[in-house]
């Protein structure tokens, strides 16, 4: 698993680079037809992404919920995709403009997200921590952005890292399956939805 975890993380790994070459063809169709929908589902089950919001979509790969997100934050909203790879964000460009959709800005980074403090309602991170290298510094960069009352939402198999890393910075809101969120630290609030999996158990 570290080994894994290793080369994920290894940004600048030939055989990395071309494994999300081909992975703009591919993972479309997978969150297409598999996991996509179902965790859009968990969006609206908490109600995470709402009209007229700022997102930070941040490790968007090929915008597979830039694009939803977009049409719920509509055009009073903002959306920003952030990713590593210059490819993957070309490919989140182009489906944006077939769906008219002018509330889509890209920006590629593997760290700062070049947004002004307290600017961002949600912080969606989906599949993408478990790749991060700097993980905590990243977290930090999250926290900076993020509003008062905004939330991080992180989709990832990593469950326990993610509880390590973001102690201290954020605390955990809710959870349900490999999504876990949180809000900043000074800003606690509970979603009641999740009366299922209250955070006293989880932690
Ligand atoms: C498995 S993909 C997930 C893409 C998308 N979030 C989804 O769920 O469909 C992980 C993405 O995270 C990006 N990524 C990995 N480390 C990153 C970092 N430090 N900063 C920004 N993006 C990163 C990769 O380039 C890749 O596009």
């Amino acid at each position: 698993m570290d080994r894994i975890e290793r080369f994920l993380e290894d940004k600048l790994n030939p055989l990395y680079r071309a494994h999300y070459a081909l992975w703009v063809y591919w993972w479309p169709l997978w969150r297409k037809l598999y996991s996509g929908r179902a965790i859009r589902q968990l969006w609206n089950r908490y109600r995470l992404i709402r009209e007229g919001q700022c997102v930070l979509d941040y490790g968007c790969g090929t915008g597979e919920f830039t694009i939803p997100a977009a049409r719920i934050v509509g055009s009073k909203g903002k959306v920003y995709a952030l990713d590593c790879l210059p490819r993957q964000l070309r490919v989140v460009e182009t489906k944006a403009s077939k769906e008219g959709l002018d509330n889509v800005e890209v920006t590629l980074s593997d760290l700062e997200t070049g947004l002004p403090d307290e600017s961002v309602d949600v912080v969606w991170m989906c599949d993408v921590f478990h790749e991060v290298r700097q993980k905590r510094a990243v977290l930090v960069e999250l926290r900076r952005v993020l509003k008062k009352d905004g939330v991080l939402a992180i989709y990832d198999d990593m469950k326990e890292r993610v509880l390590n890393y973001t102690d201290g910075l954020f605390s955990l809101n809710g959870k349900q399956g490999n999504l876990l969120w949180f809000v900043k630290t000074s800003g606690y609030q509970r979603y009641e939805e999740d009366s299922n999996h209250p955070v006293a158990q989880i932690r």
